[in-house]
């Protein structure tokens, strides 16, 4: 039998590398059947004095192997567990995705900085909005159609209350709070009860303007307007007005530019006329001015409301509004270059 001193030499020389060689120390140091074990064995065969003393050798002995064996196990452990957590820096790097702003506010905020420009503060409100605010202070007759369920989200708790069908509700909340000389622009989302299409989306966002002060005349708008068209579509773009009907203003327009696709020739976007619509406008009705507290013979105004997602479509000639909507990455990606 070997000697206690070879076998603690043994213990101390031996080579554990890795969970192979520390499993071999395990199965020679520190199982029933090791030497260590039978050394405990022989005890019983001992006087007491002489048990005790060897009783106490075998068990540093024992310890001694069993110190080494958990010692390397911890910090194989710690090893590995480090090992998930850093990762290994000369690996290529990963590719960040930088995200990109949503194509409908780049389009809202250079709206808003185009208008801010010449003096026009945005001012934002409520989405869920009441009748008197979206209809009846802008002019609706009680049987305008749209104010029909089949245009309006209605909120089943009162009837009153509804989903703003365009943002011309914050025309009459700055009217109502402030004196003119106003110039505002109401940027925001609206909501109109109709089938989701190519064109069409039940959603969509407007921004609509205002400008409220003495002796404003339909020249000021035409040339505010025509302003606003060249910087967003280019210092070649033409207007043109054709009178058009809304409640609250009257004379009314809406608005078409020069097609940017085709310059006017004619294509598929401007269906072959040269022209597409941008914007509905027009002088505001007297009985607006009155309903909001505004003396309609001291003061003229125009209003102006745009739809942000047209006005995306066709800068960017996207076809299909539901684009939009979907959040698809591999759309909104094109608009990186676009993000300020
Ligand atoms: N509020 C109108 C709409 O949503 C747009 C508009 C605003 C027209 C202001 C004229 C003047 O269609």
């Amino acid at each position: 039998m070997k000697t206690i001193e070879e076998i603690r030499k043994e213990i101390e020389a031996f080579q554990i590398e890795n969970a192979e060689t520390l499993e071999q120390f395990r199965l020679q140091f520190l199982t029933k059947k090791s030497e260590i074990q039978a050394l405990f064995a022989e005890l019983k065969n001992m006087q007491p004095e002489e048990r005790k003393a060897f009783g106490q050798i075998i068990n540093e002995l024992k310890n001694a192997a069993t110190e080494r064996f958990n010692s390397f196990k911890e910090i194989s452990e710690m090893q590995t567990s480090t090992r998930q957590q850093i990762a290994d820096v000369t690996r290529p790097a990963q590719n960040v995705e930088v995200g990109s702003m949503h194509p409908i506010s780049i389009m809202m905020n250079q709206v808003r900085r185009i208008f801010e420009d010449i003096g026009f503060t945005a001012v934002t409100g409520p989405d869920v909005e009441d009748d008197w605010h979206v209809f009846t202070a802008l002019n609706f007759p009680e049987e305008h159609p749209a104010r029909d369920m089949q245009d309006t989200f209605f909120i089943d708790l009162h009837p009153d209350v509804l989903l703003r069908t365009h943002t011309s509700s914050l025309q009459v909340r700055t009217m109502e709070n402030q004196k003119p000389p106003i110039r505002v622009i109401c940027p925001g989302r609206v909501f109109r009860n109709e089938a989701i299409t190519s064109r069409a989306h039940c959603i969509f966002h407007q921004v609509e303007g205002l400008y409220v002060a003495e002796s404003v005349s339909f020249a000021d708008m035409k040339q505010t307007l025509l302003y606003f068209a060249q910087r967003m579509f280019g210092p070649e773009v033409r207007i043109r007005l054709r009178p058009s009907y809304f409640p609250f203003t009257e004379p009314s327009a809406e608005m078409d530019i020069s097609c940017n696709i085709c310059g006017g020739a004619g294509c598929n976007l401007c269906k072959h006329t040269g022209w597409v619509e941008i914007l509905g406008c027009g002088m505001v009705d007297p009985n607006v001015l009155d309903n909001c507290g505004i003396d309609s013979k001291k003061y003229s105004g125009f209003a102006f409301g745009l739809g942000i997602e047209r006005m995306t479509m066709l800068k960017y000639t996207t076809n299909d509004i539901r684009l939009y909507f979907e959040n698809d990455v591999r759309f909104l990606r094109q608009f990186k270059a676009a993000t300020k």
